[in-house]
């Protein structure tokens, strides 16, 4: 049997754990921080849900998503190359914390491989 990537991270509190200090560093991170700024904390806290029901459909869990394609949700933005790397070192940081180990990190890291040209357009 396969076991799901959802499963394998450590289900849903993992994935909300580790959506929860993404967002918290991205947001107070002096190149991403713009991203957020003047936003208020419900309107940050719904974003976090949303991406949180986002992971756990991506990685193969039980969840209706209803939020906007990514392509939609980041247009306009100003995301650049640069920004997608810091974003990626946060990712890499927050893995380590949680203790993510091979082979799931190099899963996570393609995932989010796979977004890049949907998020990334500046
Ligand atoms: C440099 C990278 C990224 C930046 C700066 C960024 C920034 C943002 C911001 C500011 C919002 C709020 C949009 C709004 O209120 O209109 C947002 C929404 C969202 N982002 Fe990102 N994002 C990045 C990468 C990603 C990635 C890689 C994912 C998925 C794994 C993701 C998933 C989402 C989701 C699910 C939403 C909510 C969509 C919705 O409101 O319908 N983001 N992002």
């Amino acid at each position: 049997m396969t076991v799901s990537l959802y499963d394998r991270l450590g289900g849903y509190d993992a994935i909300a754990m580790f959506a929860s200090r993404l967002v918290d560093q991205a947001k107070s991170d002096d190149q991403l921080g713009r991203f957020w700024a003047n936003r208020g904390d419900d309107r940050i806290a719904r974003e976090l849900q949303l991406l949180i029901d986002y992971l756990v459909r991506e990685t193969g869990g039980q969840m209706y998503y209803t939020g906007r394609q990514m392509l939609q949700a980041h247009a306009g933005m100003g995301i650049s190359e640069s920004d997608w790397k810091r974003f990626i070192e946060i990712v890499t940081g927050v893995a380590g914390e949680l203790g993510v180990g091979a082979p799931e990190d190099g899963e996570v890291m393609a995932f989010l491989d796979a977004l890049k040209s949907d998020i990334v357009n500046v």
